[in-house]
């Protein structure tokens, strides 16, 4: 018997705080693909997912794969979760509440031996942040066989190659992307909502109706480094100064459509020196839209304009393309399905787009998909101060299960 003390609720919010200490980083959550604190998270999950006879196991990409089967066994599978990577001094609600949610809902009809029309799969993407590595999304893009040319090949800031480092992990970098997921009838993710909507107006849940599609990229400027005490102003090529002047343009073009957001998240500047005029500066750029032709159209003129401050500055600019994934218009079968399971737990089920990027965007691809929204503390997200209370949370995973129970196939 659960008695108040461990409700389900309960459990998950002591889990998600336990799980929050599989960092690689002290005093702060930073978890990233394929990292030594990612091994360890992935080790926890399974021996959670296998206390309660689940036959889970890691995936040729470092994803975790826990299946509970249904009446029949061999029985399509509706798959739920959300991703385990972090970003750098994260929150500790963002993919995780959703992995272990997933974790809770089966914890909980395992527990009652409930068996569904539908086998249930739990899954713990390995990567959807993309911090370590310039592409993202590669859990579910390689589980929905869309994993993207020269992945693997990829490096991060030190140079490890992501298939040594997938190797390494116990993953098969060999299969990666050689396989599509058959048999699975549909996905759905709960996730904090990471924007200040639901709190606005007082409600725990959302239903997403749509994910905005995002492009990002990697951009250089090459001027040319020198003294700066002895170069005027007039005979410079500073690369950090033509950057900031393609930074406030970005931010301009952005700033002038409703809807469209660009971000210049992080930057580089060589030699990097108080006396040295930058010679190069590398910038990273991340453009949302909920509409593609409009997210396309900013990404264009910004390439446009971004080359002509670099010839009047007399700079050499190259953009580099290493993410992009279409806006998603979640499946109205899933979004019903999610209204109706919210309205059955007392709660007003408010239809909302979603800014962030997520796993359903690419699981859309391979299967009809939606997601659950959970109010966050100020709608903060990418912050170590992110918080959701324990009423919503038992108050999203009721709404989860209920969704669980009466999915057809
Ligand atoms: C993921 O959190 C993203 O939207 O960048
Ligand atoms: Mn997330
Ligand atoms: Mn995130």
């Amino acid at each position: 018997m659960t008695t108040s003390r461990e409700s389900p609720g309960r459990r998950l919010m002591a889990r998600i705080d336990e799980f929050a200490a599989f960092t690689d980083e002290p005093g702060k959550l930073t978890r990233l693909y394929l990292s030594d604190a990612h091994k360890r998270a992935v080790a926890q999950f399974i021996a959670w997912a296998q206390a309660i006879g689940l036959d889970a196991r890691l995936d040729a990409a470092g994803n975790v794969v826990a299946r509970y089967e249904g009446r029949d066994a061999g029985a399509p599978a509706l798959l739920i979760g959300s991703h385990i990577d972090t970003v750098r001094d994260a929150g500790r609600y963002d993919g995780n509440l959703g992995a272990l949610a997933a974790l809770a809902v089966v914890e909980e009809l395992a527990e009652r031996g409930e068996r569904l029309d539908v086998a249930v799969e739990i899954v713990a993407f390995g990567d959807e942040e993309g911090v370590r590595f310039p592409k993202t999304l590669t859990g579910s893009r390689a589980l929905a066989g869309l994993i993207e040319e020269g992945a693997l090949d990829q490096q991060d800031r030190d140079g490890v190659v992501m298939r040594d480092a997938l190797q390494a992990f116990g993953g098969e970098p060999d299969r990666v992307g050689s396989e599509r997921r058959q048999g699975i009838a549909g996905f759905v993710e709960v996730h904090i909502e990471q924007g200040p909507v639901l709190e606005a107006e007082g409600l725990p849940l959302g239903v997403v109706t749509a994910i905005n599609g995002a492009t990002r990229f990697d951009i250089s400027v090459s001027g040319a480094a020198g003294h700066a005490g002895t170069v005027p102003m007039s005979l410079r090529r500073d690369a950090l100064a033509a950057a900031a002047e393609m930074m406030l343009a970005i931010e301009a073009r952005a700033g002038a459509e409703a809807d469209l957001v660009a971000t210049v998240g992080r930057i580089e500047a060589e030699p990097g020196a108080v006396n040295v005029i930058p010679g190069r500066v590398r910038f990273s750029l991340d453009v949302r839209a909920p509409r593609d032709e409009q997210r396309q159209r900013a990404v264009a003129d910004i390439a446009a304009t971004l080359g002509a401050i670099a010839a009047q500055r007399g700079v050499a600019v190259q953009l580099v393309k290493t993410h992009e994934a279409g806006a998603y218009v979640c499946d109205p079968n899933v979004v019903a399905g999610l209204t109706a399971a919210v309205e059955a737990v007392g709660a007003k089920p408010r239809l909302l787009p979603s800014g962030a990027g997520h796993d359903t965007m690419i699981m859309g691809q391979l299967c009809p998909a939606g997601m659950l929204f959970v109010r966050c503390k100020g709608g903060v997200s990418h912050n170590p101060l992110e918080s959701i209370t324990l009423e919503d949370c038992e108050i999203a995973l009721a709404a989860l299960t209920r969704f669980v129970r009466d999915f057809r196939a």
